[in-house]
């Protein structure tokens, strides 16, 4: 059902008051980029951008350190700095990540003490690619549920530990980056803030196109066993490209049937980066201007749960997304997994 507003009119009901309030990112050190890939397997800068747009990508370096609780924490100081806060300030830490340090204890544990933010709740929340949408929609309905009235949401990976530098895994390793960015929820009084609405959906019956096995019995299909693909991304490019492809404009058309609005009256759509392909369909499909579907995937590849809080912080810091805007992050990925989140700024 469409909303019989004028085009861009505020919705009116009153919101949660929950507001983003502070941006952070944090990406490694070291750069690879697509010449730097040619010299180690047989690919070309040629094809890696033709099919993906990619250029390059940041790769932590675990030896020196670099971790997804390390990455994660550093976002975590700039979005808490950002919203004028102490890490004092927070009640609640969720990381939505599929690559935390180790098994246990959460990264969320790790990055609270780091930040030295006290005994306050930490979880992780593992949705792939759709790890930080959920995230955000999870901390929103526990701040709205529980008496949480800070929250930091973080959104990490050091996907690159499952990927294989050689010309065996070239299809899977040119695509992703490691990194991680965050951002500080605050309850505050304006109701004209606030999640407008939001979806989250999986279906395991895909999870066998896009996975990490981690030895002989977790392949789907035995016949794919191959020593060398495990504790590597298995991906069935074509089957994750025409999910994506498909999913993205149905996600979206329901996201806005939802809360009655107009592709028009979204003032930015802060999508998942996986394939500039992908994102440039769904803005011919809804015929949004380039401005309003920033894509950045060329500068850091596909960063799984970090790639949507990356694009939020720089389009915050670059002072494009404004006050009374409207913003739809939308996210999908491994599980399958996809979820969108509509906020109100
Ligand atoms: O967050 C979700 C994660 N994943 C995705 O969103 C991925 C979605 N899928 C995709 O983005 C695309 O499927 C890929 C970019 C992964 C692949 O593009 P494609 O157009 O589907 O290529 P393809 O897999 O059909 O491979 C085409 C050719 C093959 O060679 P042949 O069989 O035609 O001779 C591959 O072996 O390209 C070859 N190839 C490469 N060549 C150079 C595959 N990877 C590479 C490579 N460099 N890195």
């Amino acid at each position: 059902m469409k909303s019989d507003q004028p085009d861009g009119a505020p919705t009116t009901a009153p919101l949660s008051g929950i507001s983003i309030v502070g941006t952070g990112s944090a990406v490694p050190k070291r750069l690879v980029t697509n010449t730097d890939l040619e010299e180690i397997m047989d690919t070309s800068d040629e094809w890696i951008i033709k099919r993906t747009g990619i250029r390059e990508r940041h790769v932590h370096d675990r030896e020196a350190g670099e971790t997804t609780s390390t990455m994660a924490t550093e976002a975590a100081q700039r979005a808490i700095k950002a919203a004028g806060m102490t890490a004092s300030d927070l009640d609640m830490v969720i990381c939505g990540t599929m690559t935390p340090d180790m098994p246990t204890p959460s990264a969320a544990c790790i990055i609270a003490d780091k930040l030295g933010a006290g005994q306050i709740a930490a979880f992780d929340l593992n949705a792939a690619c759709s790890g930080f949408v959920y995230a955000l929609n999870a901390a929103h309905a526990l701040m709205v549920g529980g008496p949480y009235r800070s929250c930091l949401v973080i959104g990490a990976d050091s996907v690159t530990r499952y990927c294989d530098f050689s010309t065996f895994g070239r299809a899977v390793a040119v695509l992703f980056g490691d990194g991680a960015g965050a951002c500080v929820l605050q309850q505050t009084d304006d109701t004209a803030k606030g999640l407008i609405t939001q979806y989250m959906h999986s279906d395991g019956g895909g999870a066998k196109h896009l996975y990490i096995p981690t030895r002989k019995g977790d392949f789907y299909d035995q016949a794919e066993f191959d020593e060398r693909q495990v504790s590597h991304i298995l991906m069935h490019g074509p089957g994750v490209f025409k999910f994506a492809v498909s999913t993205f404009p149905k996600l979206i058309a329901q996201t806005l049937d939802s809360a009655g609005l107009n592709p028009e009256d979204i003032d930015h759509y802060i999508c998942h980066q996986s394939n500039a392909r992908i994102l440039a369909a769904a803005r011919d499909r809804f015929g949004l201007p380039e401005e309003k579907l920033y894509v950045n995937i060329d500068r850091f590849g596909n960063t799984v749960g970090a790639s949507i809080p990356l694009i939020l912080d720089e389009q915050t810091r670059a002072g494009a997304v404004k006050p009374g805007q409207k913003v739809m992050f939308l996210a999908f990925g491994a599980g399958l997994t996809w979820a969108s989140s509509l906020w109100q700024f």
